[in-house]
C-alpha cells in the first residue's frame, strides 16, 4: 500500500513538473503572439489610438476594463500565492465568507459600474447626425465597398473602396449590403456596424484627426473577406470639398497615346458591362465606378498599391489575387493591350 502510493506521488509529481515546464511554454508563446498582435494596435487602423469622437470613447471605455481586469488578476494571483505559500497549512478555516465576497459581491459590483458606464455612452454614440450633416451611403459587395456620396448641395458622386471626410464634422453613414452580411468598421473613428441585406443600419462618426486611416470588413463574408478594406482619408473641409468637386467632373479622355488605345480597348473588350466611367459609353453598375480610378489610394478594395505595374497585375491575376471575386481574369489579351488598358486605368485621376 505504501509502495503504491508512493509510486502515486513520484507521477503525480512528474506530472506537475511537465505541466509547469508546459505552462511557461505556453505563456512564453501566449506573450510572444500577444505582442505580435499589440503590433496591428497602432496606426492607421487601431481603437487604441483614437481619430474620432465614438473611438475616443470606446478607447475610454476598453481602458477602464483593462484596468479593472488587471486589478482582479492581481488580486485572484496575490490570493493564490497566499493560500499555496503563506498559509497552507492553517487546519480550520470558513471559505463561505471569501466565496461570497470575491465570488458574488465584487464581481457584481464590478460588472455593475462597467455595465452603467457603458450604458450612459450609448444614447451619445447612437444619436443621428445632426440635420444637414453629411451623408454617405456604402454598400458593402463581395468583397469591395461601393461608396455614394450625398451632398445637400449637388449631385451624388459615386466612387468604391475610398471615403474622404473633412476633420470635426459629424457625417451619417447609411449602411446596406448587396449580398451577404458585411461588417462596416473604421477602428480610429469608431465602433463597427453591420450590413444587413434588405435593410439599411446607420452610423454616425465625427473624425477628429486629420489623416489617413483604414476600414475593413469585420464580419465574414466569404473566401476573400479579408480582402474587403478601404482607405479613409480625413483632411480639412477645404480640401474635403476641393476633392468632391474633383470627384464630381466625368472623366477626361487621356493625352498620351498609350492611354488613348487603351481607352478604346476599355470600350471594345466590354469593360463598360460591369464598370462605369462617367463621360464616356461605359455605364456597366455590376462592379466598382472606375471614373477616378487613379486617383485613388488602391487596387482591388485595399489588396494592391495603386500603379500601372499593378493594374495589369490586377487584369491577369484577378482570382489569383482575389479568390472568387466576381470579376474575371483579362489574361487573354495581348501584352500591348493590357499596357494600353493599365496606361489608360492609371489616368483617370
Ligand atoms: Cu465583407 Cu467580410
Amino acid at each position: 500500500m505504501r509502495n503504491i502510493l508512493a509510486e502515486a506521488a513520484k507521477a503525480i509529481g512528474q506530472f506537475s513538473n511537465r505541466a509547469a515546464s508546459f505552462s511557461a511554454h505556453t505563456s512564453r508563446s501566449f506573450a510572444l503572439i500577444g505582442i505580435t498582435h499589440l503590433a496591428g494596435c497602432d496606426g492607421k487602423q487601431s481603437a487604441l489610438e483614437p481619430a474620432g469622437r465614438s473611438a475616443e470613447k470606446i478607447a475610454e471605455l476598453f481602458w477602464w476594463m483593462a484596468i479593472g481586469a488587471g486589478v482582479i488578476w492581481v488580486a485572484m494571483m496575490g490570493l493564490a500565492l497566499y493560500a499555496t505559500f503563506v498559509a497552507p497549512k492553517i487546519k480550520s478555516r470558513s471559505a463561505s465568507p471569501l466565496i461570497v465576497v470575491g465570488g458574488a459581491v465584487v464581481p457584481t459590483v464590478v460588472l455593475s459600474f462597467l455595465l452603467a458606464y457603458g450604458l450612459a455612452m450609448m444614447p451619445e454614440m447612437l444619436a443621428p447626425a445632426p440635420e444637414g450633416s453629411l451623408k454617405i451611403a456604402v454598400i458593402g459587395e463581395q468583397w469591395w465597398w461601393r461608396v455614394r456620396y450625398e451632398p445637400s448641395n449637388g449631385d451624388p458622386v459615386v466612387l468604391a473602396n475610398e471615403i474622404r471626410l473633412p476633420v470635426d464634422e459629424p457625417v451619417e453613414f447609411q449602411l446596406e449590403s448587396a449580398d451577404v452580411i458585411h461588417s462596416f468598421w473604421i477602428p480610429s473613428l469608431g465602433g463597427k456596424v453591420d450590413m444587413i441585406p434588405g435593410r439599411q443600419t446607420r452610423l454616425k462618426l465625427e473624425p477628429t484627426r486629420i489623416g489617413v486611416f483604414r476600414g475593413a470588413c469585420a464580419e465574414y463574408c466569404g473566401s476573400s473577406h479579408a480582402l474587403m478594406t478601404f482607405s479613409v482619408v480625413v483632411s480639412s473641409k477645404k480640401d474635403f470639398e476641393a476633392w468632391l468637386d474633383q470627384q464630381r467632373e466625368p472623366a477626361k479622355s487621356p493625352m498620351e497615346p498609350l492611354a488613348l488605345s487603351g481607352e478604346k480597348i476599355f470600350v471594345t473588350s466590354g469593360c463598360g458591362a460591369c464598370h462605369t466611367v462617367r463621360g464616356t459609353a461605359a455605364k456597366g453598375v455590376v462592379g466598382p465606378d472606375l471614373t477616378h480610378v487613379g486617383g485613388r489610394m488602391s487596387l482591388g478594395a485595399g489588396t494592391l498599391p495603386n500603379d500601372a505595374e499593378n493594374f495589369v497585375r490586377w487584369l491577369t491575376q484577378t482570382q489569383t489575387i482575389k479568390p472568387d471575386v466576381h470579376m474575371p481574369n483579362f489574361s487573354m489579351l495581348s501584352q500591348y493591350d493590357l499596357r494600353a488598358l493599365a496606361a489608360y486605368l492609371d489616368s483617370l485621376e
